[in-house]
């Protein structure tokens, strides 16, 4: 049920209003996080939202969000409130946690197209999202599993586990077809169980096609695994128009959350399927009858959660996702895909820079990566973040990966100090 705050000032009411609809805890707890957000702020567009949200823009360029991001102001404000309620109150409140817990799954539902909060699991971080699913699918000796050549250790390495039981990883060079989707198609045959793809490589930001890839693997009854914590929360994930099986996203990148919770989405189609392997009170169906000796296994998402949840991390997700939820995911995706456009015609404007990334339409996400012509990367990374720009060296170049609240004057700066670095 989500009710209005009551009449106070117009900032807190606005505040006030966000977190009642999204945090769903009991009024004492709301005044005490709205007091601690950004109550003296007017947020009265996005611009000023996001603004007053993330104070980092005061003193360094963040250009990093593809590794690990700041927190808005709102989610250190829940994480405040929840430690002062741990340390006078202890779990007296439980019950709203759990209450903040199940909204949040269903919110998570709906941020990702999922059919039901039922799909939707808690975890520790995308490795182990794809953990469930490698080391849970019904395999056969022979069969395949297709991945790219570009993938994050993490989407490659659960894969390779496999091989002991006669599992053949296919690596895939996205470069070797007509398009990335093509390439990744062509390697598919009769043994391909699974296509696990991440749905922007964390190198060079490519962007992929999930609608045509999901629809090819539904129409060969191929599963389908995305590794989305390079895309949730900048780009809009729709889990049935893409045909998605599974899916695993920690909180960490642009999704604006801490380390340490990760979304897993699980189809129902595949809920079953997938064997268990870790067991605890918390992932059978009546969990809360500690007296049973009898037990199943949940029917939900839940059975992939084997104990107590990261109630810490969904208190500061819950936050964190109430920002891109009050802005929209299409208004956060126009942002997040402006600047990376900036970006592109910023770098190809300076003779002394080359783009890595691929700046064809559609394929951009929030990730820009480049080098110079002059120095080695080395160099121009130190240079960047002795200047105050946080980005990473990735695959050979500098990774910039802006989220939606970075301002263009920011994005230029950036490449302005990093085209006149010179020998
Ligand atoms: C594409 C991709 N997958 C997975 C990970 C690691 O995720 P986690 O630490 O949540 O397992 C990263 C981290 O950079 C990544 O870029």
């Amino acid at each position: 049920m989500i009710v209005a705050a009551p009449a106070l000032d117009a900032n807190y009411r606005h505040n006030a209003n966000i977190l009642y609809a999204y945090q769903k805890t009991s009024f004492i707890r709301l005044c005490q996080v709205a007091a601690l957000m950004t109550a003296n702020n007017p947020a009265t567009d996005i611009d000023a939202l996001l603004a007053s949200e993330f104070p980092v823009t005061q003193h360094l360029n963040y250009l990093n969000h593809a590794a690990v991001a700041p927190w808005p102001k709102r989610t250190a404000a829940a994480v405040h409130v929840f430690a002062d309620e741990c340390v006078n109150e202890g779990s007296s409140h439980f019950m709203d946690w759990l209450e903040l817990e199940n909204a949040l799954r269903e919110r998570l539902a709906a941020f990702t197209g999922a059919s039901s909060a039922n799909d939707i699991a808690f975890l520790k971080n995308t490795s182990e999202g794809l953990s469930v699913v490698a080391h849970g699918f019904p395999w056969q000796p022979g069969d395949n599993v297709v991945i790219s050549d570009e993938e994050f250790p993490s989407n490659r390495i659960v894969w390779e586990s496999l091989e002991r039981f006669g599992v053949e990883v296919r690596q895939v060079s996205l470069r070797s077809g007509k398009s990335p989707e093509d390439a990744l198609l062509s390697s598919f045959d009769g043994k391909t169980r699974i296509l696990a793809i991440s749905a922007v490589q964390y190198v060079s930001g490519l962007r992929m096609d999930l609608e045509r890839l999901g629809s090819e693997c539904k129409k060969r009854d191929i599963a389908f695994c995305v590794d989305a914590i390079q895309a949730l929360g900048a780009i809009k994930i729709d889990l049935q128009a893409m045909h998605i099986d599974f899916l695993a996203a920690d909180a960490h990148k642009w999704l604006l959350g801490p380390e340490g919770i990760a979304v897993f989405y699980c189809s129902e189609k595949w809920r079953d399927r997938l064997a268990l392997h870790q067991y605890g009170w918390h992932m059978i169906e009546h969990h809360f009858d500690f007296d049973t000796k009898v037990w199943e296994p949940a029917a939900s998402a839940r059975r992939f959660e084997c104990g107590s949840n990261n109630m810490l991390g969904i208190q500061a997700l819950s936050a964190s996702l109430s920002l891109l939820e009050e802005i929209g995911m299409k208004e956060v995706e126009n942002r997040v895909v402006a600047n990376a456009e900036s970006l592109v015609e910023l770098i190809d404007s300076r003779d002394t820079l080359e783009l890595i990334t691929n700046p064809s339409p559609g394929r951009l996400a929030g990730i820009v990566t480049f080098k110079s012509k002059i120095v080695p990367t080395e160099v121009l990374h130190s240079v960047l973040t002795g200047s105050g720009v946080v980005c990473a060296m990735r695959g050979g170049g500098v990774r910039f990966s802006p989220h939606c609240y970075i301002r263009g004057e920011k994005l230029a700066a950036a490449v302005e100090t990093a085209a006149s670095v010179t020998k």
